[in-house]
């Protein structure tokens, strides 16, 4: 079905009535690719924790393919919504294949279909190019890393929508292209929801269907990137001066500093750096 809505929803941390959500209407029908931006501390991933119930707002309702989600079981809309997080507090050493295989779960109740299993994890390793890392443990890796096996997680998972929490924060930019390609390839192809959060407008501009901008813990903007990502709300939202191109029938964001001039950049004398180079031949590993 791949409809999710949230009608004035409201969500506050603590008893003192602050609201760090207010006011929340958003309707998403249908597989796409949608991007939520904002400046930090607007509550996008308090947002995102809304949707999936890992918090229960306190006012107002969320649907997910016309249920209300207080009364689906966390396992149940597992199996409807997957979730990948910023970074994971996980730190006990399991091996990547283990960890990416509890990506499984919501999926077997009654028994453990391991070949099934494997084939889907096996799927995804290469999909994310960390075949070489299946058997590390997971808490030695790099961020970039550790980053795309909580995507494999979450694309094991196989869900109808899945909720990403900055997936690209730590990638090199050949990686943030590859998983955000994937990501893209996901709605058209495997016909997901797939809502991200990025602090990137270049990359949401670029590959978005949709995007939704926040500003003080409520929806400022929303629409395609070119009507959301444009010099006025990101003046108006993040206080930054920038120009906006369009490259590609997209937004390109190149962001100003008028204040800060070359004369603000003068060091005193003395400043060097100096390296030997040394090249090898090949690609990084
Ligand atoms: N567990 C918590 N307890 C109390 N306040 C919290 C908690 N988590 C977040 N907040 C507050 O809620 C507000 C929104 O936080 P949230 O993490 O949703 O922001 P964000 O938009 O994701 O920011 P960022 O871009 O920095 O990740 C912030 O003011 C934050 O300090
Ligand atoms: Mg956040």
């Amino acid at each position: 079905m791949y409809h999710l809505s949230m009608e004035n929803v409201e969500f506050a941390y603590g008893k003192n009535g602050i609201l760090t959500l207010n006011n929340i209407n958003i309707d998403i029908r249908n597989p796409q690719l949608i991007s939520i931006i904002g400046p930090n501390g607007v509550g996008k991933s308090t947002l995102i924790h809304c949707m999936n119930k890992i918090l229960e707002p306190t006012g107002g309702t969320v649907m997910v393919d016309e249920s209300d989600v207080k009364n689906i079981k966390v396992k149940e809309l597992a199996k409807k919504i997957g979730y990948v997080p910023y970074t994971s507090g996980d730190t006990f050493p399991l091996t990547v294949v283990d960890t990416i295989l509890m990506g499984r779960n919501p999926h077997n109740k009654f028994r453990n279909n391991i070949k099934e299993d494997m084939a889907i994890v096996k799927e995804v390793l290469e999909l994310m190019d960390i075949v070489p890392l299946a058997l590390r443990p997971f808490n030695e890796l790099s961020a970039g890393q550790h980053q795309r096996v909580m995507l494999a997680r979450g694309l094991a998972q196989e869900p109808e929508i899945l909720l990403l929490d900055e997936p690209t924060a730590n990638l090199d930019i050949k990686h943030q292209l590859d998983v955000i390609r994937i990501l893209k390839k996901l709605a058209v192809e495997k016909h997901i929801v797939v809502i991200m959060i990025s602090h990137d407008l270049n990359l949401a501009a670029k590959y978005s269907d949709n995007v939704i901008m926040m500003a003080h813990g409520t929806v400022f903007a929303v629409g395609k990137p070119a009507d959301v990502i444009t010099k006025e709300n990101i003046k108006e939202v993040y206080d930054v001066d920038s120009e906006v191109v369009m490259h590609g029938g997209r937004p390109l964001t190149i962001l100003l500093d008028n204040e800060f001039t070359e004369e603000d950049a003068k060091l005193p004398e003395g400043a060097s750096l100096e390296a030997k180079i040394f090249r090898k031949t090949g690609t990084a590993e």
